[in-house]
């Protein structure tokens, strides 16, 4: 029998099963889809994955490090292989779409080369990363890093606000903070890495395009910002005698959304603010605020690290407020590799589907991986634009769409990657 070329995913109508069942484990205390890392609801979420792996032919383990690894062995004697996934945790009140689509496509991959007899001659590693969202203790991506070595024993040190360590919390969920240290992979083995995700962003849409090729991922810094002024009357101090905490952190909100909106690929995100006592008639004591800058330009977020620092500094002195800037783990912009980039474009015309290339504005694993290994991303249209929130939404077809580039990427990559 010979094989269509190029080939479509074998069973959509079980991609989109996946997906739905996936969008059951969820904690449902909370609105939206939620299966936020360290939670029980992602430690069941992965060990589906897992038997789901297994079940599709895949040897199939949950890795030191929370991640589920699944390996379809190739048929060259070597040890070269190509790497696939995505993440299956969700921000909380997320929706079902994010990281999953990478996932569940992945598995169809599998099921449609066993059902066509294709075997590959690399081995295909098929990857749900760990946490990839950023959790409490301001760190993102825990799996792919953990995976690359770009994870430090100081980050498992980390607490959250209420003082707990992370890697109390990892114990906590059975995962060792050792094993997790020392669960780096060879990545001299794997050629090539190819994420599939939604866009999570507006432009397919507008462009009409079916797929997004992506050139690079966004770089980010983070960041911890801790107030401290003093505890008054809210009615007797006069106004010019405070030390209002909460008033330098309000100031430093704004300062954020001010220095990203001065540039248009700027990005300036306040993601918590916290005032203690949090009471009607007494002045901030202390405040905390945790936030964000994006850009795909290090200059320019280096430059908002600079002003933002100046910013904190100028809101506390004007009040006499103490302010400590702490800068959490942060990336790089990453690009995507150019040879791969022109195959998931080919691919994508051959399967007659309209394309457009851009940038990614969010976080991904593929941004740790391309560290290591030259990476590809493939995007499918949000609806509206609109993600991490519960009306994140994907249409089947597209979804399917981007099983299809992803299928034969991985197939022409077979085939045209060296082998050792
Ligand atoms: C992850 O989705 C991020 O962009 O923060
Ligand atoms: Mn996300
Ligand atoms: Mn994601």
């Amino acid at each position: 029998m010979s094989v269509r070329d190029p080939l479509t995913i074998a069973d959509p109508e079980q991609l989109t099963a996946d997906l739905v069942h996936l969008s059951t484990i969820v904690d449902s205390t909370v609105p939206g889809w939620t299966r936020q890392a360290l939670t029980e609801a992602d430690v069941v979420g992965r060990h589906w994955v897992r038997a789901r792996m297994a079940e599709a032919g895949l040897d199939a383990h949950i890795d030191g490090a929370g991640n589920v690894i699944g390996v379809l062995h190739g048929t060259a004697p070597g040890n070269s292989a190509i790497m696939t996934g995505s993440h299956t945790d969700t921000v909380e009140g997320g929706g079902r779409y994010d990281g999953n689509v990478g996932v569940a496509a992945a598995l169809e991959v599998v099921r449609t080369l066993h059902t066509n007899n294709v075997r590959l001659r690399h081995d295909l590693i098929v990857v749900d990363f760990f946490s990839e969202e950023p959790n409490r203790f301001g760190i993102s991506c825990i799996g792919s890093r953990a995976l690359t070595g770009f994870i430090t024993p100081e980050d498992l040190d980390r607490v959250d606000s209420d003082g707990v360590r992370f890697a109390d919390e990892l114990t906590r969920i059975d995962i060792d903070p050792s094993a997790l240290l020392s669960s780096r992979m060879d990545s001299s083995r794997i050629k090539a890495f190819v994420e599939l995700h939604i866009e999570q962003g507006p432009y397919l849409e507008e462009q009409g395009s079916d797929i997004g090729l992506v050139t690079s991922i966004t770089g980010i810094k983070r960041f911890r910002v801790a107030f401290r002024g003093r505890p008054d009357h809210a009615g007797t101090t006069p106004m010019n005698r405070r030390h209002d905490a909460g008033c330098a952190a309000a100031g430093s909100v704004l300062a954020i959304e001010q220095i990203a909106s001065a540039n248009v690929d700027g990005r300036g995100t306040t993601g918590l603010v916290t005032f203690t006592p949090d009471a009607v008639n007494i002045v901030t004591e202390s405040a905390e605020l945790w936030g964000e800058f994006r850009s795909p330009d290090l200059r320019w977020l280096d430059d908002a690290g600079t002003e933002f620092h100046s910013a904190v500094q100028r809101e506390g002195a004007s009040r006499s407020v103490e302010a400590q800037l702490d800068w959490l783990p942060s990336e790089q912009p990453a690009g995507m590799d150019d040879r791969f980039i022109e195959v998931t474009a080919r691919e994508a015309d051959r399967l007659g589907l309209k394309q457009s290339r851009l940038y990614s504005g969010a976080e991904h694993d593929a941004a740790i991986i391309a560290k290591k290994i030259p990476t590809a991303m493939i995007f499918v249209p949000s609806k509206d634009g609109r993600s991490h929130c519960p009306d994140e939404f994907t249409a089947d077809k597209d979804i399917h769409s981007g099983a299809n580039v992803l299928l034969n990427t991985i197939i022409t990559l077979d085939r045209e990657l060296d082998f050792d």
